[in-house]
């Protein structure tokens, strides 16, 4: 077995009734997916005004709309041709590419998934983006943990050139050329060190908060329905003792 498990790492929405999202984490996540993503990865669940949970003001969303990279498809008014314009806040994440040939003619033939709910859709979640974006590795001389040697026992698993090798990925061989390459690939706005760890830790935060935008809501239903059942049992045990206490 030469696939690694994520490695566990922790973040402020971990625990399960606690847990909530630390908003600069996900703001420098979003900066990360701007920057570094949106190259190649759509959202299509998310749109720029859903921004405004993490924290970005009407108007910041409203510029970051305008100022993305990627036009928006839509049809001319008059001559009823398909054209482009620049995203609104109501706009989802558009994908970079016009349609799946092209997006798999730059991605040697794989097509980068919508990253909307891959938080959800992949084991290990956060976590595992943390480790597939910050865990590329050389395959020569790679050794699993229990020290065996990949292309020793595998001399036919080398990576095949345009794939990359990522430990972490299902298959070890991954169309994904590493996204993250260098420290201060972003210059973070609240002054945050950009380093590679960083930003891979704060991407996958912002990506899970994507996925989830309810999850404090939900722990906080969770909290207030035990504290129900655990009212709603004392009362029931005390009528209990009440309505027998002279029957026995
Ligand atoms: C796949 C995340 C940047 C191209 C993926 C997957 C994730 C991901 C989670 C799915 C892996 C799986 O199937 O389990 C990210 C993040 C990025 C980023 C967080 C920014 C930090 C990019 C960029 C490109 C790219 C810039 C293009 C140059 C691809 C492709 C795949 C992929 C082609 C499909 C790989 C395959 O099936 O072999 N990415 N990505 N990604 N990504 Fe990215």
């Amino acid at each position: 077995e030469f696939h690694r498990e994520p490695k566990e790492i922790s973040y402020s929405f971990d625990n399960p009734v606690w847990g909530k999202y630390d908003r600069q984490q996900l703001q420098r996540g979003f900066q990360v997916y701007k920057e570094v993503c949106s190259a190649c990865h759509s959202m299509k669940l998310v749109a720029f005004r859903d921004l405004e949970e993490i924290g970005f003001t009407k108007p910041e969303v409203k510029a970051i709309a305008k100022q993305w990279s990627t036009e928006v498809p839509t049809i001319n008014d008059k001559t009823g041709e398909p054209t482009t314009r620049k995203a609104l806040p109501s706009d989802y994440f558009p994908s970079p590419f016009a349609n799946e040939t092209a997006a798999r003619a730059g991605n040697n033939n794989a097509l980068p998934p919508d990253l909307s709910t891959i938080a959800k859709s992949r084991e290990g979640g956060a976590h595992y983006i943390h480790s597939l974006v910050t865990g590329y590795a050389d395959q020569a001389g790679y050794k699993n943990e229990e020290g065996e040697e990949l292309l020793k026992k595998f001399p036919d698993a080398k990576t095949p050139p345009g794939l990359h090798f990522n430990p972490y990925f299902a298959n070890l061989n991954i169309a994904m050329p590493p996204p993250l390459a260098a420290e201060g690939q972003v210059t973070y706005a609240d002054g945050t060190k950009a380093t590679i760890d960083q930003m891979g830790t704060d991407v996958a935060a912002f990506l899970m908060w994507a996925a989830e935008p309810k999850l404090e809501n939900r722990h906080r239903t969770g909290i207030a329905v035990f504290l129900f059942l655990l009212i709603a049992t004392m009362l029931a045990y005390g009528s209990y003792q009440t309505i027998w206490r002279d029957k026995k």
